[in-house]
Formats: structure tokens, sequence, C-alpha cells
């Protein structure tokens, strides 16, 4: 995979505009996504309906900031995108899309600044349709190359592109049509992490997310795997809804957080090296009640994601010669999630007998060759 993989999952696609020169920009997209991140008391019980699609020039700066508090650039993420949420209604008098006026009194490309000036790239949402998926937005159809020159003017890195309102067109020729305003190459994308978002997730609409924090952790590790763009959409300001609302956005009104569950899964540099490292994307290798994904990595170790989709416990085993190694071969695995190394062994995965994995569980191991030892000769 790696280049030029157009038709997205979830009928998203991510496109990068431009190679700007940022580290790793031709690795999967690892960011924040502003989708549900700007919500009301996602942490509390109410049952009210999350306001989606709202952004404005103190939220967007304060996610900027909050990204940084919370931990997400230590752990290596970079990219910055503001979804659907920041475009007026109106496209300009010369027919340029424009920031919602009210919200962005100056613009877009001061975030766009204020991001780069803290080591983030920038993505901004499009729709290949002709509106946006919440709609009353003006979608890209017919204006891909006014749209790809305004992203430029204001120094945006990345563009996704979504697919709604797209009555006979077809997403194949429309993405590699619009990537031709712009973009050397793109990524299978997955779409958002929905990590321990709980009543908030992102296709919950207002209904209550039911994913556990078993599942959340499965998804990070196949987006991880599969070397999908990492582009979490977990809040980072925890702000009441009353205030979201009124656009009362301050460091005082919302608290730059995540939860505990948040900062296992989305904070773990060690599932994270698996998605950005530099080689294709991993793949099945057997399948049955439960299934082994393999990716090779690039210091010659193999990433295994042992999954479970079913409801009873999975005994689970690998036999090293499915990832190509010869008989004799002694290996040593780790645990990711649990960061904890397991015994050499030889020939299988683990040395004698078969591991657990729960319903809805992923194990995801990094295993790797060892020199031969005389013990096991
Ligand atoms: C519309 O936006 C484009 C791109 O930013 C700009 O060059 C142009 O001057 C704008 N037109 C008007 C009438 O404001
Ligand atoms: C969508 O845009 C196309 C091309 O500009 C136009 O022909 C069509 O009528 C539009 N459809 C709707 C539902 O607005
Ligand atoms: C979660 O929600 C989906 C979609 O509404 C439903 O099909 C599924 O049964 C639910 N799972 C649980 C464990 O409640
Ligand atoms: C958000 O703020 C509320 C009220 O101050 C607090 O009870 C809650 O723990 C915070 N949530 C997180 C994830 O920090
Ligand atoms: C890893 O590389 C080896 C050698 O090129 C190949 O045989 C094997 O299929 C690859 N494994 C995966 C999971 O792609």
């Amino acid at each position: 995979m790696g280049v030029s993989t157009w038709v997205g999952v979830a009928s998203v696609a991510l496109v990068w505009g431009y190679d700007n020169g940022a580290k790793n920009s031709r690795r999967p997209p690892l960011g924040w996504s502003s989708w549900v991140a700007l919500g009301p008391q996602w942490q509390t019980s109410h049952a009210e309906a999350p306001v989606f699609d709202f952004c404005d020039e103190t939220s967007a700066k304060l996610s900027v900031d909050a990204f940084h508090s919370v931990g997400l650039y230590d752990a290596g993420y970079r990219h910055f995108h503001l979804d659907d949420c920041w475009a007026d209604k109106e496209r300009n008098e010369s027919g340029f899309l424009q920031a919602e006026r009210d919200h962005f009194p100056n613009g877009m490309k001061p975030i766009v600044d204020y991001a780069h000036s803290k080591g983030l790239t920038f993505g901004l949402y499009t729709c290949a349709g002709n509106y946006t998926c919440v709609g009353g937005r003006p979608g890209s159809r017919g204006h891909f190359q006014e749209d790809a020159a305004v992203f430029a003017e204001w120094g945006v890195d990345v563009v996704k592109m979504d697919w709604c309102h797209t009555e006979g067109m077809d997403p194949k020729e429309t993405y590699t049509e619009f990537s031709k305003a712009g973009a050397p190459y793109a990524w299978n994308d997955m779409d958002m992490l929905e990590s321990g978002n709980y009543r908030q997730a992102a296709h919950a609409n207002g209904r209550t997310g039911n994913m556990t924090a078993t599942e959340y952790q499965t998804e990070f590790s196949m987006w991880a795997i599969l070397a999908s763009p990492l582009i979490v959409t977990t809040p980072l300001l925890n702000c009441s809804k009353t205030d979201q609302i009124a656009g009362n956005f301050t460091p005082g009104t919302c608290a730059a957080s995540l939860t505990p569950l948040q900062r296992r899964i989305l904070l773990n540099t060690e599932v994270i090296a698996i998605n950005q490292d530099d080689t294709p994307a991993g793949r099945l290798l057997q399948d049955g009640d439960w299934s082994i994904y393999g990716r090779n990595l690039s210091d010659g170790s193999v990433a295994v994601a042992f999954y479970n989709p079913s409801e009873e416990i999975a005994q689970v085993s690998l036999d090293l010669s499915l990832l190509g190694w010869q008989t004799g071969t002694v290996a040593a695995a780790r645990d990711l999630w649990a960061r904890a190394d397991f015994p050499a062994s030889k020939d299988r995965f683990p040395a004698s007998g078969t591991l657990q994995v729960e319903p809805h569980a992923t194990l995801l191991c990094r295993i790797k060759k060892q020199e031969v030892q005389e013990a096991f000769v």
C-alpha cells in the first residue's frame, strides 16, 4: 500500500496536498481531528446530542495548545485537522471557499500559521460532492482547482475529501482528479479513531456509542498494523455544552484532558511505532474463528495481531513458518499493550500451549528473530 490507494474505507480518503518537508510526511498521517472533539460534556451521562460541527478561532487555537499539553505531540502526533465545521455557507464573490466569517473573523490562515508555529502540519476538510456531509456548507464539486488553490494559499498541508452528496460521481475518478490538483500520494484510510469516546462516538449522532474498552484497543491495533492514518478524534478540551454553544472557549472553561483509557491507547508509542513503520501495510495471514495479521517491519521484526472477533475466549498460537521463517528459527515476542516480553521460543509462539485472547480483543505483538543460542540447538 503506501502509495495511490484511492478508495478509502468508510468512504473517506485522505489526500496529501504536497510534501511540505515535514518529518515522516510519507508515513501514514498521525494526528488529531476536530470532528467530535469540540462537543459538549462528553464525559458525563447526559443524553443530549453532541454539537459536532462547531469550531472557531479560539477553540481551534486552544486545541493546538491542548494537542501539546495532553501528550499527543510527545507521543509523535504531528497532524492537526479541522473537520467539517469551518467553511462559510457561501463561497466568496470570486467563487472561492472562505472560513465561516463570524467564527473566523481573521480567516483561516492565522490558524494554519499558529499550528505550524507549534510544530504541527495542518489539515482541512472538504467534500467531493455538492455539499459537505453535515450539509449547509459548499462541497468541492466543480471547484477542485479553486479549492486546491485556496488551501495552498492558506498553507494547508493535507486535505481530507469526504464523500457525501455525490450522486452520479465515481470515487476513483474523483479522488484521482482532486489528487491531480495537488497531491503526490495517499493512503487507505479507515477513518477517524473513536478511542474511548463512548457517548460521543462520531457516528453515534446522539445515540450512545457502545464500543467497549477492549474494542477501542482492537480498533487502534488494526489501524496500526494496516498502516491506516491514525487520526484520533478524541476530545481534548473538557468544555460544558453551555459554554460550547455560546462559543465560550477559554482556557478557564475548557481544561485540556484525556481519560486514563485514552492515555493508555493513544499514547502507546510502541503501537504507534508499528503504524509509523516505513514498510508496506500488514495483511491477513490466517483466518478462522480468530485471525492473524502480520506486518514486516523495517528492523526485521514482524508485527503480529491475533484478533478474536468471536464471543468466546480464543486460544491462540503462531507457527513461525507463517511469517516465512525457516524451521529452527528462534524468536522473541513482546506484547505491545501489556508492554511485556515473552520468553524466546523455537518454531512457534508461545513456546508451548496457547495464549488466551478475550472476545473482541487483539493481542498485538512484535516478534523478532534471535541469534540461535546453544540452549535451543
Ligand atoms: C475570494 O478568495 C480568494 C482566495 O482567497 C481571493 O483571492 C479573492 O480575492 C476573494 N475574492 C473576494 C471578492 O473577496
Ligand atoms: C450538484 O452539482 C452538479 C454540478 O455542479 C449539478 O449539476 C447538480 O444539479 C447538483 N445537484 C444538486 C442536488 O444540487
Ligand atoms: C452496539 O450497537 C450496534 C448498532 O446499534 C448493535 O448492532 C450491537 O448489537 C450493539 N452491541 C452491544 C454489545 O450492545
Ligand atoms: C471534565 O471536567 C469535569 C468537571 O470539571 C470533571 O469532573 C471531569 O473529570 C473532567 N473530565 C476529564 C476527562 O478530565
Ligand atoms: C514479509 O517478507 C517476506 C520476505 O519478503 C515475505 O515472504 C512475507 O510474505 C512478508 N510478510 C508479510 C506479512 O507481508
